[in-house]
């Protein structure tokens, strides 16, 4: 399969000179008037203590200058490995308009009180599957899960539903952040700021 990207208008050096945040913003807006499924879906990339990677998929809840923010479970096998390796990799994969934005740097738990701020704005019932949950544990049966759901439904019927005291943010600090935008004959554009001097490069494809 091979998709020509044709002739966008060009992404340049210039683009960041205002820092990074603008663009990303410009980008998600794009993605979000595309159509594009999810488009605050990001690819999470961790490494674990034994040095073993592992991705997947979580929603960007947040994000400025000081981070990408999403929220999971602090015990689940991405929350181990952040803590074991506090450095990340996440990736908007806005395949639809042939653009990608990388951002890695060090990760650190977002305080309480943001946590419990977007908590708040969180459904019933996905507060509930939070408590039900034990992210990333084996589980013999759906009925099993099911079950854990219907306990914590009775534990907290009639009150709010507080925030479990393993569930929270992260944030991933930019140390690079790098801006991919696909052009014809693979001559992509991407370009990398690196945060701490102000660097922004032209990268080859
Ligand atoms: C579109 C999409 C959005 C997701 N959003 C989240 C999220 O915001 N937080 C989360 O913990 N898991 C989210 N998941 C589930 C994760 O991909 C993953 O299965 C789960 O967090 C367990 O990962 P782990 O075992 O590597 O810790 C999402 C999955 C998909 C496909």
């Amino acid at each position: 399969m091979r998709v020509d990207y044709g002739e966008p208008e060009d992404l340049d050096v210039d683009d960041l000179a205002d820092g990074w945040c603008s663009l990303a913003q410009q980008w998600l807006s794009d993605a979000i008037a595309a159509n594009l499924p999810e488009p605050n879906a990001i690819v999470l990339g961790t490494v674990d203590e034994a040095g073993r990677p592992a991705t997947r998929t979580v929603l960007c809840k947040d994000f400025d200058a000081d981070g990408v923010v999403f929220y999971t479970n602090y015990d689940s096998d991405k929350g181990r490995a952040l803590t074991a390796t506090p450095y990340a990799s996440i990736t908007f994969p806005w395949i639809g308009i042939a653009r990608q934005l990388t951002v890695r740097g060090p990760v650190a738990r977002v305080d309480a009180e943001t946590t419990e701020t977007y908590w708040r704005t969180r459904p019933r019932g996905s507060q509930l599957g939070a408590w039900a949950s034990e992210q990333s544990r084996p589980i013999g049966s759906r009925e099993d899960l099911a079950a854990r759901l219907a306990e914590v439904t009775v534990t907290f019927d009639g009150i709010e539903v507080p925030v479990p005291p393993n569930w929270g943010g992260f944030r991933v600090e930019p140390e690079t952040v790098e801006f991919w935008q696909g052009r014809t004959s693979r001559m992509h554009n991407r370009i990398r700021l690196r945060v701490a001097s102000g660097v922004i490069e032209r990268l080859q494809p």
